[in-house]
């Protein structure tokens, strides 16, 4: 099979972690007769810094052209204590959301065996917690309109926006979901404030007959926030929107002991994108301490959504699960004893080429 591969490295650590994914998958490809093609392409900073413009046209024209988008991260300090700057970074990744129609961002969290050590949780409390969060990620306050300053520069207004159409498509995705896994949803919202959750509650409850295998369970915010740390096995798939999505898997992904091991798929219209949960992480740029995991778990995402290949996704899943045995880990899981970002990236390539 012939994979076009669209890779929107980004700045900060997008472009070390991106080659380290690289190289897995070029490696799976190679043992199972695929051939991928990538085409590299302007986001982010670097992308403005290039071309004035976090998310150029060509880039768009590579993403809608391609099969799967691997993208590292976008994000830079110059801008982010500049509130008067024309453009930012994050508007690209919130321009490719929106053009490539990505309503779905999929976050599955779980547990490795290795790792339970390092979660600041109880380990009988993280023991086995395994659930998918399922973020809208074209709506809700991150694009809702107006939005904006008045003439005197004293108020600022964000809007919260939800259309019914948008909360029933990624309802229906995230009871699909709950079918194919242990049948449980809960939709988080905080519908005793907000009328947009209410809209979600009143949709999700008139869709909840068509699904009677599924038991459905629905949450204020505020408490789910609660229970992910205090008691995360409840969860199976959790529903959510765009900004408590963010939110929550942001919190999520401390039960596993690192924000660098949270991969993530978004899927919705057009191609779909496949990313770390993480950020740019700055400081860590071009300095090879960055954790390749969560990109390289996002790569196996890749293979079983983007290219309907699961047994390819299990390998380089398999390979992380062996890395993270035998201590091959960067510095966030490791401080006394790390390996360096192409370390692991080069541990799993010849795990791959060398155990399957
Ligand atoms: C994420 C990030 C983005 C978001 C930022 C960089 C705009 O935090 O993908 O979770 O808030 O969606
Ligand atoms: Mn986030």
């Amino acid at each position: 099979m012939n994979l076009k591969i669209a890779v929107l490295a980004g700045d900060g650590i997008g472009p070390e972690i991106t080659e380290q994914a690289i190289k897995v998958i070029n490696a799976v490809c190679q043992k199972n007769n695929h051939i991928p093609q990538y085409t590299y392409a302007l986001t982010g900073a670097t992308a403005i810094d290039q071309v004035g413009d976090p998310y150029p046209e060509e880039t768009h024209r590579v993403c809608m052209e391609a099969d799967a988008v691997l993208f590292g991260a976008i994000g830079d300090p110059r801008f982010d204590n500049n509130p008067k700057a024309k453009t930012r970074p994050e508007k690209g990744l919130l321009a490719m959301r929106q053009k490539l129609g990505l309503f779905a961002n999929i976050r599955p969290v779980s547990t490795f065996k290795s790792l339970l050590h390092k979660s600041p949780l109880k380990q009988e409390l993280v023991e086995g917690a395994d659930f998918v969060a399922i973020r809208e990620l074209t709506g809700g306050i991150y694009f809702g309109r107006p939005q904006g300053r008045s003439e005197d520069g004293n108020t600022a207004y964000d809007s919260c926006v939800y259309h019914r159409f948008e909360i029933e498509r990624i309802a229906k995705l995230a009871f699909e979901f709950a079918l194919k896994r242990r049948r449980k949803l809960t939709l988080v919202d905080k519908a005793n404030v907000l009328a947009t959750s209410r809209l979600w509650r009143e949709t999700v409850q008139e869709m909840a007959p068509q699904y009677p295998d599924v038991e459905m369970e629905y949450m204020f915010v505020d408490n789910a926030a609660m229970q992910i740390i205090q008691g995360p096995k409840r969860f199976d798939v959790i529903v959510t929107e765009n900004m408590f999505g963010d939110i929550l898997t942001d919190e999520a992904s401390v039960i596993t002991g690192s924000l660098g091991l949270l991969p993530s798929a978004s899927i919705g219209l057009h191609t779909s994108v496949f990313e770390p949960i993480h950020g740019s992480y700055p400081q860590a740029a071009g300095k090879n301490i960055a954790n390749p995991v969560a990109t390289i778990l996002s790569a196996a995402l890749m293979f079983e959504y983007a290219f309907n290949l699961p047994a390819e996704a299990e390998m380089i899943r398999k390979a992380v699960d062996a890395s993270l045995e035998e201590g091959v880990v960067t510095e966030d899981v490791n401080k006394e004893n790390p390996s360096s970002t192409s370390e692991v990236g080069d541990w799993l390539t010849d795990f791959i080429q060398n155990k399957f």
